[in-house]
């Protein structure tokens, strides 16, 4: 198995990493303790006031982050994107999702409305070009949509993303949380990779 945590490689061997993946997935995130999806939920409650109509998750995996999501905002309708085919299966066989669409989350989907939300949880990772990446989120909300997210808190740091955060005037930052335990029964993680969750808003 490659590593998770030092890199699978490059898109077309995450695409196949996650394939294999994709039977057990929820089974082994469940055994890790992986609990960014619901403390992501926790985030939006908090700050987004106006119930909203449309989300767009990007990676979106299994569906574990709308599976909480709809725990809060059952009426919200909620389409979703993942590279891998053998994820977005399993994502389909759950039914929580309007469309999905195979597509890296640096390509441009053809959307049919825009979102009141654009959530990318436990991906940003997988991410080579962060400008384009935002450009397509800006894109896809409405003015005053957010965009919710995790990042690593060891990448945060050789990315220099605060830099990347400040060169986006096109968003606000609304909230960035501190470290968190990230996969914490993963023995590589534990407690040595951290997360934020962050969230913007589109100017
Ligand atoms: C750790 S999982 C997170 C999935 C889900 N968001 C969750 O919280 O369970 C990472 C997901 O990112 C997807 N992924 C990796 N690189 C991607 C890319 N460039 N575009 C779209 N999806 C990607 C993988 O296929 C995988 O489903």
């Amino acid at each position: 198995m490659k590593s998770l945590r030092k890199g699978i490689g490059n898109s077309k061997d995450v695409e196949i990493f996650y394939d294999k993946w994709a039977n057990s997935y929820d089974q082994t995130l469940y055994n890790w303790n992986y609990k960014a999806p619901k403390q992501s939920v926790n985030i939006l409650k908090k700050f987004v006031k106006k119930k909203p109509r449309y989300l767009l998750d990007l990676a979106c995996g299994t569906g574990l982050f709308v599976e909480e999501y709809l725990k809060t905002y059952p009426n919200c309708i909620c389409d979703g994107s993942d590279i891998s085919k053998k994820i977005l299966s399993k994502s389909e066989e759950n039914g929580k999702y309007r469309s999905l669409y195979k597509k890296s989350f640096e390509k441009k989907i053809n959307i049919i409305n825009k979102y009141n939300i654009v959530s990318l949880i436990g991906a940003m990772t997988y991410c080579e070009n962060h400008q384009s990446l935002f450009n397509l989120v800006s894109y896809y909300l409405v003015k005053k949509g957010y965009f919710i997210f995790t990042q690593r808190e060891d990448l945060w740091k050789d990315l220099n993303f605060n830099n990347i955060l400040k060169s986006r005037s096109d968003f606000g930052l609304i909230y960035k949380s501190r470290p968190l335990n990230y996969l914490p029964k993963n023995k590589d993680f534990s407690s040595n990779i951290k997360i934020r969750i962050v969230l913007l808003i589109k100017k």
